[in-house]
């Protein structure tokens, strides 16, 4: 097997693999709900590296592709309810882009159960933590994505070229 192959797995120190989301969350809603999850010591996994971003209106389709392609196993994008968003109508690229993005990354042969898309508002922690374990199951029954090696088993050369998570 090339080495690329496994070198985006996802591991513990203990060497079991555990999946990796990327979550994307607007500041002023999402990240909210998602603290307040913290702060009232919800317990839910920690599988999720949270990128905050000031709306999820902000979340172009490349940030998605670019995460997958980069490590991810899953990715999460929440923003605030219809009407909420502090940018008046952020969320209705979001509302508009999602379904776009689910349809073009399933067409890439990616699981759709390894992309998410969530309305958290900044007092739905409970909420968040239920999306959170929800899909950390899902993603943990599917394996690990493994783009690069997905992308080589498909021909598309750019597979040996994509570094692993963080290089
Ligand atoms: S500010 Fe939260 S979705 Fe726009």
């Amino acid at each position: 097997m090339p080495e690329h192959a496994t070198s985006q797995v996802s591991r513990t120190e203990t060497g079991v693999w555990t999946p990796r989301i990327v979550g994307f969350l607007c500041y002023w809603c999402s990240y909210t709900g998602a603290d307040a999850a913290g702060t009232a010591r919800m317990k839910y996994p920690a599988n999720v590296d949270i990128i905050r971003v000031m709306c999820s209106g902000r979340v172009d389709p490349e940030l998605i592709t670019t995460a997958f392609s980069r490590g991810a196993d899953g990715v999460l994008v929440c923003g605030c309810h219809i009407g909420d968003c502090h940018y008046i109508n952020g969320n209705h690229k979001t509302m508009a882009r999602m379904p776009l993005i689910r349809k073009v990354i399933e067409g890439m042969g990616i699981e759709p159960d390894r992309f998410r898309h969530e309305w958290v508002s900044a007092a739905e922690g409970e909420k968040f933590k239920e999306v959170v374990t929800d899909m950390t199951a899902k993603v943990t029954a599917l394996g690990p994505l493994n783009w690069p090696q997905l992308m080589y088993d498909r021909g598309v050369g750019h597979g040996h070229d994509l570094k692993p998570w963080g290089e």
